[in-house]
């Protein structure tokens, strides 16, 4: 199983506001971005078999208004109560289980590639040392509080640097693989 991470983050590296806004991430109203870039995210998103989100990420996606993953199983982790709306239960799957679980639930579901988002359950994949590539996309604002993309380890994962790309926008997206 090969488990990525494609997220965006301030450069003084948040993911969103403490109350979850993305107000200071452009097009992420569900607009697009301003100048057709979508950063090689179409590219990436089709090489992956699930994607797997945090319910704060969930409930954020929820606001969108319609659900943008009709065509990709997605699960949803939470430790409460399954809170899928009726319309998206075909769409949803709503576990709560540890990374390593969940890993091999999907690994024996045939799945090979899966996307790791939000920040709490990105945190969880990188404590157990789950995450196979970070696509780390810097935003050229500060905005000097909010949700971090990292947290605490159970020891440091030494990165190796794969590539760096800079865009007209000052967007700056760099490849790591944890080794
Ligand atoms: N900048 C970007 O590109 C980007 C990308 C994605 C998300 N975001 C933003 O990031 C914010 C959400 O990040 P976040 O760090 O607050 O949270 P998150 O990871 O989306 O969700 C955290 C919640 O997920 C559940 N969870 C995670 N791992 C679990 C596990 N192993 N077992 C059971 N439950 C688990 C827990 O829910 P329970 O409390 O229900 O147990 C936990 O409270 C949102 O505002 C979203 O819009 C930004």
């Amino acid at each position: 199983m090969q488990a990525y991470v494609f997220i965006a983050v301030s450069a003084d590296g948040f993911i969103a506001r403490k109350n979850g806004d993305l107000d200071w991430l452009p097009g992420s109203d569900g607009s697009g971005p301003e100048d057709g870039e979508d950063y090689g995210y179409k590219e990436f998103f089709a090489t992956i078999d699930t994607l797997v989100m945090g319910r704060h990420s969930f409930e954020k996606v929820l606001t969108f208004g319609e659900w943008p993953y009709k065509d990709k199983k997605v699960v949803v982790l939470s430790s409460k109560k399954d809170a899928t709306p009726q319309h998206l239960k075909e769409y949803v799957q709503w576990l709560n289980c540890s990374p390593p679980e969940l890993v091999k639930k999907l690994s024996s579901q045939g799945d090979s590639h899966i996307y790791v988002d939000g920040g709490k359950t990105i945190q969880g994949f990188l404590y157990h040392v789950l995450i196979n590539k970070i696509i780390l996309t810097r935003v050229p604002v500060l905005i000097g509080d909010g949700i971090p993309l990292f947290g605490p380890l159970a020891g440091d994962i030494k990165l190796k640097h794969i590539k760096t790309q800079d865009y007209p926008s000052g967007f700056v997206q760099t490849h790591y693989k944890p080794v």
